[in-house]
């Protein structure tokens, strides 16, 4: 019987440098190496600076991924590279590195969709995906609901932000309250000491016109303006910001929305799967709030570990090894870095 291929996956559309070893559904190695230190004192990820270190930190993350997996390059069937969407500079480090490779080794080269990539980690953790899935992928980039009947080639978006992204809105209310960048893993941590219905803050798109317009996208720049304004009012009255409230509030607004309508999505379809993806689903309460959303429902919710929810190779490389155990052809050695490509399409 022929082995179960192994696939390399190459991820670099943000600040990580990520490089992931499957064989088959199973994960070898994750190494991953982040320039987010470098862009704390921006507040935000600085596309130059975050190609600069792609490119430093490529061939030594690659190193490490194979001696995790013990594995020889010559070893791999195939490579994955995150093609799109993400910021220009930074996916072309890793499209060259993954034509390279694919060419200097004999082996196909898949260009995939970085969040079809993020919907396919759970496969190396909790198996194959019941098809159709639904998924709700946060992260600092993307806020999308997607129906998947089929990851390697049949993503459909129900719904995304109209604005900011939902980790987005954590990084800025985060700022406003003097917190690190990137902010969402420190307002989770802050939010524990805090009481989550201290202040009745704003649940963009979820009722009258907007709702009917929008059913199933998401809006978190109200809201973050919402949260400044409260604040704004409390310093100028020369009055302590009560942060631990304000954080839990401000968390259980974007939490109760982001699974009110994911849970609404999966029944408006037939769907009884939720799977969360993205840096976001590393939150702790909208883990909480999605599985007793999800029980009283009958969904059986879905979550990888918060190591494989943030952006990896692992995720890449899982989309590749599905993409040729699905029979599908490699793509061309021409293929783009397409940053701003559509959700749909799964691979370049
Ligand atoms: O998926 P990811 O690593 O990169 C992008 O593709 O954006 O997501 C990063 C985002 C950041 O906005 C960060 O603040 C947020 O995920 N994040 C969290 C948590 N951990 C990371 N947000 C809320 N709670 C967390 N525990
Ligand atoms: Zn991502």
């Amino acid at each position: 019987m022929k082995h179960e291929p192994l696939v390399l996956g190459l991820e670099t559309s943000c600040d990580e440098t990520g490089v992931g070893i499957v064989r088959g559904i199973t994960l070898l190695a994750d190494a991953v190496a982040s320039s987010v230190d470098e862009h704390a004192r921006f507040g935000g990820v600085v596309p130059e600076v975050a190609s600069r270190a792609h490119l430093q930190a490529m061939l030594p993350t690659i190193d490490r991924a194979c001696q995790e997996a013990g594995i020889e390059l010559r070893d791999l069937d195939a490579i994955a590279v995150t093609a799109g969407p993400g910021l220009a500079g930074a996916l072309l480090v890793g499209v060259a590195a993954a034509k390279a490779l694919s060419l200097s080794l004999g082996i196909p080269l898949y260009g995939v969709n970085h969040l079809g990539a993020h919907v396919s980690v759970d496969v190396l953790e909790h198996g194959p995906l019941p098809e159709p899935t639904m998924a709700l992928l946060v992260s600092g980039g993307h806020s999308n609901l997607l129906l998947v009947p089929d990851v390697t080639h049949d993503i459909r978006s129900l719904g995304s932000t109209i604005d900011d992204a939902a980790g987005e809105a954590f990084d800025k209310v985060a700022r406003v309250l003097g917190l690190p960048f990137p902010g969402g893993p420190h307002i989770d941590r802050v939010a524990k000491g805090g009481n989550r219905k201290a202040i009745t803050f704003p649940r963009g798109l979820t009722a009258g016109k907007d709702m009917e317009r929008h059913e199933f996208d998401y809006s978190f720049s109200g809201l973050k303006t919402s949260v400044a304004r409260w604040v704004q009012a409390k310093e100028a009255a020369g009055e302590a910001v009560p942060v631990a409230d304000v954080a839990a509030s401000f968390q259980e607004a974007v939490v109760d929305v982001l699974t009110r309508k994911a849970v609404k999505a999966c029944q408006a379809n037939g769907v009884d799967h939720l799977l969360l993806g993205g840096g976001v689903a590393a939150n702790s309460r909208l883990r909480a709030l999605a599985q007793s959303r999800c029980d009283s429902a009958s969904i059986t919710m879905r979550v990888p570990r918060p190591a494989l929810c943030t952006d990896n190779g692992a995720m890449v490389a899982a989309l590749g090894s599905l993409m040729v155990a699905g029979g599908r052809e490699p793509s061309a050695l021409n293929l783009p870095a397409a940053s701003s490509q559509p959700v749909e399409l799964v691979q370049v």
